[in-house]
């Protein structure tokens, strides 16, 4: 049976249809949630089987833990075990929004949630929909990315069911995102915050608030992918085969080369602000990922900080399988 697919008003949600979906979510069912940044898959945070139909519907190994997603920071209790000084600053800059802050677990948090590990991943988003969803639910949500796993992330309704078809009980379709790129990862539960994804909260804007950030975007031993596998090298990837190129002359130069091979290949280069192209990234990868190509040729936009988080997702689109 194809998912139930509801249209919702991001402006003015409908609270019947919210109502439906918080009493979906605190029974244990699975909903597609709009955020401001990509659409989530939505579970009980406080329920491990709930959360063990997460992985089942994504594929994704049960080594990689979940976000839990909280209507405001007076949830967070519910959810940390201890609230850092830093990680309270950050709240109070950035939540509601695109920042996850990874600080010590909580111990009504299931190790489904957390994949055994003494910490969790936290975030108030900033889109209406998510935040009634949440607030009507009434517990906090562990929601991933709503794609398989590997895969590019949905930032509409139609992406969240062309990867995960039935496997959700609904979708909540409010258009598509804003962000359009995951939310920025700092792990607060050590002697310097270490960010562990790019995104739209850059690291420039982290440090005015609590001083030096380490990147740590690229794991440098086997444990550190365990801690966040988000970090592997592989991760946000079309299905059709992407190459990056460090500037137009190459590009011009890969495409000659392919073509002549008879290779069909189309290229992708960033036109506009960096917020413009990060909210339109995936949904052009998703479109030529239909479009038949056998190679997209994607040419890399300028290596500074505003760019950090469209520069981290090409790459790792690009990395070998
Ligand atoms: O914007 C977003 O963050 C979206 C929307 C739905 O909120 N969610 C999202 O979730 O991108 P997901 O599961 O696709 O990515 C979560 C990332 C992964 O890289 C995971 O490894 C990392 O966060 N993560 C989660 N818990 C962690 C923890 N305790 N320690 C370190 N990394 C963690
Ligand atoms: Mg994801």
């Amino acid at each position: 049976m194809p998912s139930d697919v509801r249209l919702i008003d991001p402006f003015d949600p409908d609270p019947e249809l919210i109502r439906h979906a918080g009493d979906l979510i605190r029974s244990g069912k699975l909903v597609a949630i709009p955020t401001e940044t990509v659409y989530g898959l939505g579970a009980n945070a406080f329920d491990p089987t709930a959360a063990e139909r997460i992985y089942a519907a994504k594929g994704r190994p049960s080594t990689n833990p979940l976000i839990v997603h909280v209507a405001d920071q007076s949830v967070v209790r519910r959810v940390a075990g201890s609230w850092p000084e830093t990680a309270a600053r950050l709240a109070t800059a950035f939540w509601p929004g695109p920042l996850t802050m990874v600080v010590p677990r909580g111990s009504r948090v299931p190790d489904a949630v957390t994949a055994g590990q003494s910490t969790v991943a936290i975030r108030c988003p900033n889109h209406p929909v998510a935040r009634a969803v949440i607030a009507a639910a009434g517990v906090p949500v562990a929601a991933p990315s709503a794609n398989r796993s590997g895969g590019l992330s949905p930032t509409t309704a139609a992406h969240v069911v062309a990867s995960l078809g039935s496997a959700v009980d609904l979708v909540l379709d409010a258009g598509p995102c804003h962000g359009g790129l995951e939310s920025t990862v700092i792990d607060l539960t050590r002697p310097v915050p270490r960010l562990l994804r790019p995104g739209l909260v850059r690291i420039g804007m982290l440090e005015a608030i609590v001083g030096r950030v380490e990147v740590g975007t690229h794991a440098a031993s086997e444990d550190e992918v365990q801690a966040s596998p988000g970090m592997l090298a592989r991760h946000y990837a079309p299905a059709t085969r992407l190459e990056i190129a460090e500037s137009d002359a190459e590009a011009d130069a890969l495409v000659g080369i392919y073509s002549r091979a008879g290779i069909r290949v189309v290229r992708w280069k960033a036109v506009g602000t960096a917020e413009e192209v990060a909210k339109t990234l995936y949904a052009n990868l998703h479109t030529l990922d239909e479009s038949g190509y056998d190679r997209i040729i994607a040419t890399l936009p300028p290596d500074s900080e505003e760019w950090h988080a469209v520069r981290d997702r090409l790459t790792r689109a690009a990395a070998e399988k």
